[in-house]
């Protein structure tokens, strides 16, 4: 009977599992040009929307498919993060991306479970939203994501404006340890409802889902308070808001400068402003943010 040899095909795509395996993967891309979207899997809509962008302008999309244990300052949430694999690679290749890279600890840590010591300069980025609330959080993305990127050797590498804090960082690191990698900014990507797409959304609870697109709703009316009241009391204003929700509890609610994420006290501090929030439905931990100005 015939057997096609798919292997053959550009669109078969290969799923390494081993960094050996995707050396090999890495090295038949040649020197095409290579789009990589790094992801912890359990993959969703708004992954969708980065890999095909990144399908459509680079030769070849490897895609990484990796919980890092070294972000997670909290153990439940590690422990509880979604890992469906086997649909992740499904979904994945449906898109057109050449490579799945899905590592084992050892291959992106191999010196043990400690796992990296090092420790990043992210510029005082990582100072407020998300920094303070999360402590090593940042500095375990930067061990991963440069550990990554020295694997995978991408022209080009996708990230969502929803972790607009990471987005900033990754920027700032890229640029100064001299990576030859642009940066591709990718606008969030929501479920019709309003409610920012995120792995942890497959958490919720049915009412906790059918709360959650209230986040949105509440922060895009503060964009309507922009000039209209203090920066503060537009920020108390918008956490009650959220609050009335009796699902959600609001962790908090930040006006800040979008270029250098620090938070301000009046409408004319910066050019550009975004409300940054972070918001418990449960246990469950979503964060979101829209541009103010
Ligand atoms: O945004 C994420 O999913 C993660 O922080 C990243 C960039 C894949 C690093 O683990």
């Amino acid at each position: 009977m015939f057997a096609p040899d798919f292997s053959t095909f550009d669109q078969v795509m290969k799923v390494a599992k081993t960094l050996a395996d995707f050396e090999s993967a890495r090295k038949s891309l040649g020197d095409k040009t290579v789009g990589f979207v790094p992801t912890m899997g359990a993959l969703h809509e708004g992954h969708a929307s980065l890999i095909r962008r990144a399908v459509a302008e680079c030769d070849a999309v490897v895609v990484s498919d990796f919980v890092n244990p070294t972000q997670f300052n909290n153990k439940t949430d590690f422990e509880t993060y979604p890992r469906i694999l086997d649909q992740d690679c499904a979904f994945v290749e449906a898109i057109g991306a050449a490579v799945l890279f899905a590592p084992r600890v050892e291959d992106i840590y191999p010196a043990g479970t400690d796992y990296d010591q090092r420790i990043f300069d992210l510029g005082g980025l990582d100072q407020y939203g998300e920094g303070p609330r999360r402590p090593g959080h940042f500095n375990g993305m930067a061990q991963v994501v440069t550990r990554l990127f020295d694997i995978v050797r991408p022209d080009r590498a996708y990230f969502g404006e929803k972790d607009f804090q990471q987005l900033a960082i990754i920027e700032y690191f890229v640029k100064n340890l001299h990576y030859p990698i642009e940066i591709v900014r990718c606008p969030i990507a929501r479920a019709e409802d309003g409610l920012a797409l995120s792995s942890r959304n497959k958490l919720l609870t049915p009412a906790q889902r059918a709360a959650a697109p209230h986040i949105y709703a509440c922060i895009r009316q503060t964009a309507n308070m922009v000039g209209k009241m203090p920066v503060a009391e537009a920020v108390r204003k918008t956490t009650e808001l959220i609050d009335a929700e009796p699902q959600l509890r609001t962790e908090y609610v930040e006006i800040i400068n979008s270029l250098n994420l620090r938070p301000v006290s009046s409408w004319d501090e910066a050019e550009h402003l975004r409300l940054t929030c972070a918001v418990y439905a449960g246990e469950v931990r979503l964060i979101d943010n829209i541009a103010l100005k």
